[in-house]
């Protein structure tokens, strides 16, 4: 096994353990399936797609499309198969022998990619109150250089949403030699993004994906939008026609019908505040409030609540193995019939 770096064998693996219940609130998704009626439409564009011909090099007509949607320059866009894999090439292109700067907890991804490259990891932990360590990621941002610097807006998997005054602080004041990625995965429930700092500063780029608010998290589809000298680069570290053709279809007919997740957004955005003003009236768990699609919720033993939810059929996702988390669980808002039956084995727990 020598071949194999160290840093890879000595990388845990992604922690998920997948399970099986008829009502799933685990993984951040939508409750909503893509609606059928476009799922035809989706078929029907594959079937007049040539599958013995690769797709375009960097699925160009759908960076043409998402560019037009966003309002940013086409070639300032690069899509991948999730935004997982931006996460991955942004690590590689940045971290890599350099540093990797988040916050923690976060995101598990940013920091096993950082680990899998063997690159100096930087993870001041977040205030007690879930807010940003502002002066220690000052601090780091101005001391060490160069290296990538990953931050969720809204956060995962707290759901806290740090002000536009913060973001924009840690951005002007990082020097050009951090790449700084905001993780906008969930920024369509917090109905705030970043778009417009990418104009001024050629090191920050935004990462979005198709997996929550447009209810394809199947279907695999993520996308960066930076400056294109930016953009051009992290390209470079993907595979050529890394997104097929199948999927081209199926985001396609997603960005040509955008009001079902709009309408889905709003929803979601209802649901949520009904839940956290629901959850008020346990007795012992504390909900966050959260800006996501989902609300992290504080019990008195983790592992307690997942099995008896689990044993009611539901399944959430324990948090509790992350730095200040203990007794926490992560629940995604599902459909309002979801949401009533987990509100409803909440409070007899
Ligand atoms: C903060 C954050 N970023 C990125 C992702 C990955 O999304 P994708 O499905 O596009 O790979 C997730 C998924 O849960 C996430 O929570």
């Amino acid at each position: 096994m020598n071949g194999i770096r160290q840093a890879l064998r000595d990388a845990p693996d992604y922690p998920f353990v997948p399970l099986e219940a008829p009502i799933k609130l685990d993984q951040n998704e939508s409750g909503y399936d893509f609606p059928l009626s476009l799922k035809q439409i989706a078929l029907e564009k594959m079937l007049h797609t040539n599958w013995n011909r690769y797709p375009d090099i960097h699925a160009n007509t759908l960076q043409q499309k998402i560019a037009a949607r966003v309002g940013w320059v086409q070639h300032g866009v690069v899509v991948t198969p999730g935004s997982n894999v931006l996460i991955h090439a942004l690590a590689q292109a940045a971290g890599l022998g350099q540093r990797m700067l988040s916050v923690s907890p976060a995101f598990s991804l940013y920091s096993l990619s950082g680990k899998l490259l063997g690159a100096e990891m930087l993870e001041p932990a977040l205030n007690s109150d879930f807010s940003l360590p502002m002066d220690d990621l000052l601090a780091t941002l101005e001391q060490y250089t160069p290296g990538v610097c990953f931050l969720a807006v809204p956060h995962a998997p707290t759901g806290a949403m740090p002000s536009l005054e913060q973001i924009e602080t840690l951005v002007h004041r990082a020097s050009k030699d951090w790449v700084m990625v905001l993780d906008e995965a969930y920024f369509e429930y917090s109905q705030r993004s970043h778009l417009h700092l990418l104009e001024q500063h050629p090191n920050v780029c935004i990462l979005r994906t198709f997996s929550k608010a447009w209810g394809l998290g199947g279907v695999r589809l993520g996308y960066l939008l930076a400056q294109p000298e930016l953009a051009v680069n992290i390209q470079k570290i993907l595979s050529p026609f890394n997104v097929s053709s199948l999927i081209v279809a199926a985001a396609e007919t997603a960005l040509e019908h955008p009001n079902y997740a709009e309408t889905r957004v709003q929803e979601t955005i209802l649901e949520r505040q009904r839940v956290f003003a629901a959850l008020q009236n346990h007795p012992t768990w504390k909900v966050y409030p959260s800006a996501a699609n989902y609300h992290l919720i504080r019990t008195q033993d983790a592992k307690r609540a997942h099995a008896e939810l689990l044993e009611r059929g539901i399944l959430v996702r324990k948090q509790d193995s992350y730095l200040g988390l203990n007794g926490c669980i992560r629940v995604s808002i599902g459909t309002p019939e979801e949401n009533n039956a987990f509100v409803k084995a909440a409070l007899e727990l």
